[in-house]
């Protein structure tokens, strides 16, 4: 047996077939980061149901590629590296622009497919981003309309939106997203999920519409754009009368495209609000291992999750 599948193993020991298949392949491509999904299994909120059907749809979109998508993990943990050091130094995120972001992320493809790649596992090896995904299967989505209308904006792997669509209160579902790449991504997940992709389309957030959604899933974008604030007035806009948004924004995460610096979640809730939406349940999750308490001193990343409803 290999030294990935026997620190595969020991891991994950309760871990079921899916996930330690994935640890093994992880391992292959990056041992050097063993240390970290020690401390990941090891934490008991690793719920080993979630993970596992969770894996099982990770395994099935990486399909023959997984060495590669494994590859491209790698890649986007040093790239995050090099974005924490500099954040670190300097107490800001490196890019100030939208349009930079554009240019060095969104329009080029074969760097967008990489980076999504590597995201599609961080759902996996991140607490934070475990919770938040077990969260919107599992708290924001049973409390839809039957029937309800749902948007995704800025689907980027399409793990979300998936779910979202796959779930029994949703009568249609749709995706807005500004990168090409991401919507290559997304219909791929749904091809090898084995569902039909719902309509996608190359839309940014500001660009005018007269739709309305009974549910929106904004997930890792708001700290990717230049006015947030214009932004939550948006999906206000977006959102019938009594609709729900489930809104997740990182505080203190520097990353390649992240533009707006969040200090504090209570920053996060007031923008929300300020929107005119009202904040009806709220999910801190911490950088993995990391308690609320130590994340907070030390600026570490916390997800911040809100589920928001506009009242009029
Ligand atoms: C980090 S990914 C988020 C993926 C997924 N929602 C999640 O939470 O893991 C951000 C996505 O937002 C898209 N995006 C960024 N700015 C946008 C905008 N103004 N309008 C629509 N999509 C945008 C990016 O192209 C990318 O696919």
């Amino acid at each position: 047996m290999s030294a990935a599948v026997d620190a595969a193993r020991e891991i994950a020991p309760g871990a079921g077939p899916a996930t330690t298949r994935l640890i093994e392949a992880q391992m292959r491509a990056f041992p050097e980061h063993e240390a970290a999904l020690r401390k990941r299994f090891a934490l008991a909120d690793a719920d080993p149901i979630f993970c596992e059907t969770l894996a099982g749809m990770i395994e099935r979109i990486a399909g023959e590629t997984l060495a590669a998508v494994c590859d491209d993990y790698r890649w986007l943990a040093g790239a995050v590296l090099e974005e924490e050091l500099f954040f670190r130094r300097e107490g800001r995120y490196r890019l100030t622009s939208f349009a930079e972001a554009e240019a060095l992320v969104y329009a080029d493809a074969a760097y967008m497919t990489r980076y999504m790649n590597g995201l599609l596992l961080s759902q996996l090896w991140w607490a934070n981003h475990t919770a938040v995904l077990a969260w919107f299967r599992d708290r924001y989505l049973p409390a839809n309309r039957p029937g309800a209308r749902h948007l995704e904006v800025g689907p980027g792997h399409g793990l979300f939106l998936h779910l979202a669509a796959s779930d029994a209160r949703t009568s249609e579902a749709t995706g807005w997203d500004v990168s090409p790449a991401s919507l290559d991504q997304v219909r791929h997940t749904f091809a090898a999920l084995g569902k039909a992709p719902p309509p996608l389309s190359l839309v940014n957030l500001f660009e005018p519409s007269p739709e309305q959604f009974d549910s929106i899933c904004f997930s890792e974008v708001l700290e990717h754009l230049e006015t947030p604030a214009k932004a939550l007035a948006r999906v206000h806009d977006l959102l019938a009368p009594g609709g729900r948004a489930f809104i997740n924004a990182p505080v203190n995460s520097p990353a390649p495209d992240h533009i707006t610096l969040f200090s504090t979640p209570e920053a996060i809730v007031e923008l929300v609000s300020g929107a005119g939406l009202v904040v009806e349940e709220l999910l801190l999750a911490p950088s993995t291992g990391a308690s609320l308490e130590r994340a907070r001193k030390f600026a570490l990343a916390i997800s911040t999750v809100i589920i928001a409803r506009r009242a009029d």
